[in-house]
């Protein structure tokens, strides 16, 4: 960490990246140092929302209950030919379950992570079926999937009980994705804000700004799920900005900036590039385009070429 004194007296500091001494001027900065570094200002102040941007692109893929344990690894190791490097890209496929233990052994070594699709909140205990935080980590996931609409609509998840998990997950030191979307009737009633905004206050209850700052959110509209209809640039935009105002007064302006928030909902490689190149779209949460490498790769590419 340093600090130094820049714009009109205001006092800085800057974590990862930037050397500065009395009196010496900023080295200049690309796009894809950026997103590693951490800048707040001690008084408000404008900048150019470039030097705001905070965030690295992540693309995750849901694989749901899909493919069995030879399709998962011979997935992974296609992925892996391709991918020896993502950029400035985080990248995760979540596998089921049962196959974690064999998608994280082929994965070792990659620049691709591991996620889970749910969690209990549960330390141990006689919970039949169910899969704990610390076995997530045993088994090498970096990531846990919370309140996919799935898990809410056929499993009866509430925010109340992702927000649970979310604590339990946090505390474990994984990286929750929490999702939220409207359904179409949701939407069509003109509730989509009210909604979102809702399952956002209630998921994300008691949080500390630390904690919220190391949570992703995934936007994925219901309507838009498997159903090929996508949301388009500007339907997703936009909430994924009311999202980030709404974080603003929940937590404060610097964490809401930090925040990287995923769109989710027939993602594919035809779309991802205008999905992605909105100001407040971090990543992307992709289900049936994960689940095959020429279809998922082109998405991870995509984030990697864009310059926000
Ligand atoms: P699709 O990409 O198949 O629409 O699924 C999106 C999703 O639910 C990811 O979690």
């Amino acid at each position: 960490m340093v600090s130094f004194t820049g714009l009109s007296g205001f006092k800085w500091t800057v974590a990862n990246g930037f050397r500065t001494n009395p009196g010496q001027t900023c080295p200049p900065v690309d796009n894809s140092h950026i997103s590693n570094i951490l800048l707040f200002t001690t008084n408000s102040l404008l900048v150019p929302r470039k030097l705001l941007a905070v965030r690295k692109f992540f693309i995750a893929g849901n694989w749901k209950m899909n493919l069995l344990r030879d399709s998962s690894v011979a997935l992974v190791h296609q992925l892996m030919d391709q991918l020896h490097s993502s950029g400035n890209v985080d990248v995760a496929v979540c596998p089921p379950s049962v196959y974690l233990h064999d998608v994280g052994a082929a994965l070792r070594g990659s620049v691709i992570h591991l996620g889970a699709q749910n969690v209990y909140h549960a330390a141990e205990g006689a919970f039949t079926g169910e899969i704990s935080c610390a076995m997530l980590r045993d088994l090498g996931c970096k990531y846990v999937i919370l309140g996919h609409s799935e898990r809410r609509a056929i499993f009866g998840e509430t925010d109340a009980d992702v927000n649970t998990k979310l604590q339990a997950v946090l505390k474990a030191g994984l990286t929750p994705i929490v999702c939220i979307g409207e359904t179409l009737a949701q939407r069509e009633a003109g509730s989509t804000q009210t909604v979102v905004r809702g399952q956002c206050t209630h998921s994300l209850a008691g949080l500390t700004s630390d904690q919220m700052a190391k949570t992703v959110l995934a936007y994925e509209p219901v309507w838009a799920i498997g159903t090929g209809k996508t949301a388009t640039p500007a339907q997703a935009e936009e909430v994924h900005a009311d999202i980030r105002e709404l974080l603003k007064g929940l937590f404060d302006a610097s964490v809401a900036n930090s925040v990287v928030i995923q769109y989710g909902g027939s993602v594919k490689a035809d779309n991802a590039n205008e999905l992605l190149s909105q100001p407040n779209i971090d990543g992307a949460l992709v289900g049936g385009a994960s689940l095959k490498s020429e279809s998922f790769l082109p998405i991870v590419q995509a984030a990697m070429k864009i310059k926000k």
